[in-house]
């Protein structure tokens, strides 16, 4: 099979229904590409924007926000500005030939001959080279992104195969052994769950250099742009948790400035919350989710934002121990679920939670009902407690902007995903969508 030469001249739908007028990528990501910082890491400056209090200056008529350009569908085209290939021809397979694949097994009349030509394809890229060691011997910064193209193609595999129709046997042949033993091993260097993971399609994916993307078209570039937002909120959430963090373990520093801060970045998450919710199309939703639900043949949940843990680190440092009283299930939920996170910030939270316990990794004796009371010193209660009614005013307004956006994204996953019926990733089928999305708000029940 050709390797596919440029991702901007798909239309993303089957040829039969190719649509020929379609706008140039170029135009599209020099928009995207002119209004966003780097990468997630740097994207901890966004202008604050003023939605849910007084404490925040808006400075959007200044400076566009780095989410103003999301769901603009201006275009179909996905590019990126350098490329990011750590595992050479594998990484080049994920990024340029596989979005094609799919396409081609979504319209193909056999797809499961087409299936089982895709997993032939990948091994036989696999054993042109030695690709465990090449994974290996990575540095970390690469190691993040090779282990982001494993896990995309063997989703893609367990997707498409149950897309055909093919039984767990012919699905486990399709994967084979040497990428599941790659796939095995990426998770053995950097302790993760066994499947394509939130941190894979959030922080770790190059979305603004070099994207890894499942469709084409303005299919892909509403998948780049879902994911994109996503890492925009997660680069608020870092900023915000560490103006907390300031405040709770820093002596004599400004608490005005840290919940000022930290205000700034809640208004700005929302902001580009709401992005989603007025400008995200629901019939291109449909059709790039389809690939991240839950791994059809292993008992895992999909990617979901409910695994950020940069979410779950603010919900707790503002207001753990309130949400510890009204909804014991949130801490529940982490402590079960908690392979799904990000390792090493889940972790931080749970060394805060039970701080006797170096390693932090057995469920607290306060939430057994064992006695043991909530560990305040996880929160910044304390703190603002020093400091007097006016930093508790501005705590609360903290409180308020995490409950509005917490509002906004029940809103928003009912309209996207639950009204109109879509099967859920991130949630058991025996769990209560709805009280999901309501767990960690103070104000209201659903
Ligand atoms: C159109 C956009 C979105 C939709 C349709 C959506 C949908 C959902 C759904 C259905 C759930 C329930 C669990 C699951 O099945 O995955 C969920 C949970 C969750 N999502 Fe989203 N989501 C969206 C955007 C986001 C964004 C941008 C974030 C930011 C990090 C986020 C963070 C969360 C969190 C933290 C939960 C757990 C519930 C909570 O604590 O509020 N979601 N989402």
């Amino acid at each position: 099979m050709m390797m596919a030469q440029a991702r901007d001249l798909d239309t993303g739908v089957c040829p039969d229904r190719r649509s020929p007028a379609r706008l140039s990528f170029a135009l599209y990501c020099n928009v995207l590409l002119s209004i966003c910082s780097p990468e997630a890491d740097q994207m901890n400056t966004n202008p604050p924007v003023q939605l849910t209090a007084n404490f925040s200056i808006s400075t959007r008529e200044q400076s566009p926000h780095p989410a103003q350009g999301l769901f603009s569908h201006n275009s179909v085209g996905i590019a990126g500005r350098q490329r990011k290939r750590p595992l050479g021809l594998l990484s080049d397979f994920v990024t340029d030939e596989l979005p094609h694949r799919v396409e081609e097994i979504r319209c193909s009349e056999q797809p499961n001959e087409e299936v089982q030509l895709l997993g032939r394809s990948i091994n036989a890229i696999l054993s042109k080279a030695d690709y465990d060691a090449q994974l290996l011997s990575l540095p970390q910064s690469d190691f993040g992104i090779a282990k982001t193209d494993i896990h995309y193609i063997v989703n893609c595999l367990y997707q498409t195969s149950a897309f055909a129709g093919l039984n767990p046997m012919d699905a486990e042949r399709t994967v084979g052994d040497s990428l599941n033993r790659l796939a095995r091993l990426s998770c053995q260097r950097q302790p993760s769950i066994d499947v394509l993971s939130y941190e894979d399609v959030i922080l770790t994916n190059p979305l603004q250099s070099d994207p890894r993307l499942y469709c084409l078209g303005a299919a892909g570039v509403e998948e780049r742009d879902f994911c994109l937002g996503h890492q925009l909120i997660e680069g608020d959430l870092q900023s915000a948790m560490d103006a907390l963090l300031e405040l709770r373990d820093t002596i004599d520093v400004d608490p005005r400035q840290c919940l000022t801060r930290c205000l700034k970045h809640l208004d700005s998450a929302i902001y580009v919350l709401t992005r989603f919710h007025e400008r995200m199309s629901a019939d291109l939703f449909r059709q790039f989710r389809a690939h991240y639900v839950k791994n059809p043949y292993k008992n895992r949940l999909g990617p979901s934002g409910r695994f950020s843990a940069r979410m779950v680190a603010v919900s707790v440092l503002l207001m753990g121990e309130e949400l510890f009283h009204q909804s014991p299930q949130f801490y529940r939920d982490i402590y079960r679920l908690s392979d799904h996170y990000p390792q090493a910030c889940i972790r931080e939270v749970f060394r805060w939670l039970v701080p006797d316990n170096g390693s932090g990794e057995l469920a607290p004796t306060w939430l057994e009902g064992g006695g043991a009371a909530f560990p305040r010193s996880a929160t910044v209660s304390s703190a603002v407690e020093r400091h007097g009614y006016e930093i508790g005013k501005l705590r609360a307004s903290c409180v308020r902007a995490l409950d509005q956006f917490t509002r906004m994204h029940r809103n928003t996953a009912l309209k996207y995903t639950i009204e109109p019926g879509h099967s859920v990733s991130g949630a058991e089928a025996e769990e209560c969508v709805e009280a999901i999305l309501c767990q960690r708000l103070l104000t209201a029940r659903y």
